[in-house]
């Protein structure tokens, strides 16, 4: 198949190329560089530096003699996507393309509006370049399981039937997202399902939750194709902070009563979600949806899981909990629904005190460029 990536940079589209090329599609990618741009701006660093798009595709020619082709640009910018539609006529879409840090979206208002504008327009513009390009395209999109928040009742996975006054229809689970960037992804489903209903498009949405982990079945063994690994408190996702600070010395750092619990899963696992909803395309005027996570851990949980795990491996850690910068539930009913992909036939990597362990190590060796002035950057929610 053809198959575009967008957002083909980032820590999830450049395994998703490698993984797509290596199963013998034909892929494109595509990225602005706009997450490395908000890195520099920020004054926050991935853990090792990672070579640019160019030079990743050619390293990836050299290993496996595969070619992925790379086209550097803006989505909100239609006439560049326009003529990337027109030109490789996709038959599926994975849209990555998004500013994806929620502490982000709160920083400010230009932090705002950026990340508003982008990802809105980025999704629209990939809607309308389906629609006149390549109208039987399977867009894949990456949502997240942040978009439901937390309820007082079970998490569905994507629909709800509701009975009222005696009469019952299917509407999208209520969201209620809990940062500016979840609610741009919750804005992006609804543009979806009102182009799925309208155009007819093809749309698998993914309600993924945080992913783990660098290796990969493609990167094994070259770390020059592994994704940048961010520590920070702007754009490290929890389980990689904490791991970081293991291995720094440093408190791992709790937020307020850490009974927050989210779905995970291992990158292997995002990747083989993406490859089986690409291989089972959603129907014509369908709007697809699968909550994509394998298991649950509350904040403390994945904090005495590191601390074990570190401290068997000779590491000193200490947990602390810090006041919340958040706005958000500490202790809450987590129930959702994760039957879609394994209906599909996903066969899930836990997290393993040895899969743990294997990330610990990979961190271990960049010890040395560690900066602790980056796990708190007091971004507060109010
Ligand atoms: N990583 C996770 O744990 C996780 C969890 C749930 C959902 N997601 C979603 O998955 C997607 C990918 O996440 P990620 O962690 O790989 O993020 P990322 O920031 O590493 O990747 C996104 C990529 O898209 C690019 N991009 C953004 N806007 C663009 C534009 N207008 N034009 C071209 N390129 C653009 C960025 O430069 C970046 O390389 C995001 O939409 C995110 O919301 C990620």
């Amino acid at each position: 198949m053809k198959i575009l990536i967008l957002g083909g940079d980032g820590f999830l589209g450049w395994p998703t190329a490698m993984h797509l090329s290596q199963a013998g599609h034909e892929v494109l990618i595509v990225d602005n560089y706009l997450r490395r741009r908000l890195c520099l701006e920020q004054s926050v660093s991935p853990l090792f530096p990672v070579p640019d798009l160019g030079r990743r595709v050619q390293l990836w020619r050299e290993i496996t003699g595969l070619s992925i082709e790379a086209r550097i640009g803006d989505l909100s910018d239609w006439s560049f996507i326009s003529s990337v539609m027109q030109g490789f006529v996709p038959d599926a879409l994975v849209h990555y393309a998004e500013q994806p840090a929620a502490p982000y979206s709160m920083l400010n208002r230009h932090a705002a509006a950026l990340t508003l504008q982008n990802n809105l327009m980025a999704t629209l513009n990939v809607i309308y370049g389906v629609r006149e390009f390549a109208p039987a395209c399977h867009i894949v999109k990456l949502g997240t399981m942040g978009e439901y928040g937390t309820p007082n009742i079970d998490i569905e996975e994507g629909w709800l039937e509701i009975e009222h006054k005696g009469r019952t229809d299917k509407f999208l689970y209520p969201r209620q997202a809990g940062s500016l960037y979840h609610t741009t992804k919750i804005m992006d489903t609804d543009m979806l399902w009102l182009y799925a209903r309208v155009w007819k498009i093809r749309v698998t949405d993914l309600m993924q939750g945080p992913v783990y982990g660098l290796e990969t079945y493609e990167n094994a063994g070259h770390e020059e194709l592994y994704s940048f690994l961010n520590y920070d408190e702007i754009f490290g996702t929890v389980l990689n902070r904490f791991i970081v600070q293991a291995v720094a010395g440093y408190p791992l750092t709790v937020y307020g009563a850490g009974g927050q619990t989210r779905g995970f899963l291992n990158i292997k696992d995002t990747l083989n979600c993406i490859e089986l909803a690409i291989r089972t395309p959603a129907e014509p005027g369908q709007l697809r949806i699968f909550n994509q996570f394998t298991e649950t851990f509350s904040v403390n949980g994945l904090a005495d899981k590191v601390a074990s795990v570190g401290r068997q491996m000779g590491l000193s850690v200490e947990i602390k909990s810090i006041a919340n910068p958040r706005k958000e539930a500490e202790d809450h009913r987590y129930i959702a629904a994760h039957t879609g992909l394994l209906d599909l036939g996903l066969e899930p990597h836990v997290l393993t005190d040895e899969r743990l362990a294997d990330i610990i190590r990979l961190v271990m060796r960049y010890k040395d460029r560690i900066d602790p002035n980056q796990f708190l950057r007091n971004i507060k929610w109010a």
